[in-house]
């Protein structure tokens, strides 16, 4: 690992009665990309927002828009989040059967394309389509909510990840999502992760907060 780790904060823990401004507040404090979770309620037990917040959120942050969807059916909605201004549009293996042809239609919207595996999915149902993933996205928590606890039995799925990706030759960044903190944040980095998603510790003691809790996630102590 020679890049430091980038830090994805999920607006799932912001204030959501002025996200506009958690956003802004997030991007000055030195955040790397902005994670969206998309749920639908279906695919897992929740709903959150869907792409007309995405095109809100697009003007007050020139960062990445890193777009969770954990929705299924996912295809017939690619296209819409991708117009809404989604930079990364990261799917579900198990939303679907046809994840190389949900893989498609996210690089014909002209998209990073991630695929997220849940915490009982294991890692082979990668090796077909690693030629054309930018992202993989490790869930750390079953998905739905946050401030959940991080399920250790990832860190081995990031190990095998880690060595998978580093075999294709290919620059594909390994995300974890899910219970990443001040504890959890140094085993997932030195298992291979190269982009952390933090909700509940990134948003932690408010804006006032963010710049140091993103520098602590990173493990950049001098902060
Ligand atoms: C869970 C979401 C996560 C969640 C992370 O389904 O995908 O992004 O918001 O929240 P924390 O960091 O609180 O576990
Ligand atoms: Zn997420």
């Amino acid at each position: 690992m020679n890049e430091p780790v980038r830090i994805a904060p999920s607006i799932l823990a912001a204030d959501f009665a002025c996200l506009g401004a958690e956003v802004r507040a997030m991007t000055d404090a030195g955040a790397d990309a902005i994670h969206v979770d998309v749920m639908d309620g279906h695919f897992v037990p929740n709903i959150t927002i869907g792409p007309d917040v995405v095109r809100a959120l697009r003007d007050h942050s020139d960062l990445p828009l890193d777009v969770h969807l954990m929705i299924a059916p996912v295809d017939s909605f690619v296209a819409a989040f991708a117009e809404a201004g989604a930079d990364i549009i990261t799917v579900h293996a198990e939303a679907g059967p046809h994840l190389n042809r949900t893989l498609q239609v996210v690089k014909s919207c002209g998209k990073l394309a991630g695929v997220s595996l849940n915490p009982g999915t294991p890692t082979q149902v990668l090796e077909p389509v690693i030629e054309d993933i930018d992202l993989i996205l490790v869930m750390s928590v079953n998905p739905g909510f946050g401030g959940q606890s991080f399920l250790m039995s990832q860190i081995e799925k990031l190990r095998v990840l880690r060595g998978v990706i580093d075999r294709s030759g290919r620059a594909i960044d390994l995300e974890v999502d899910g219970g990443i903190n001040f504890d959890t944040a140094p085993a997932v980095i030195d298992a291979g992760a190269t982009m952390l998603v933090a909700g509940t510790a990134a948003f932690a003691g408010g804006a006032g907060s963010y710049a140091d809790n993103i520098r602590r996630l990173r493990g950049d102590v001098r902060g």
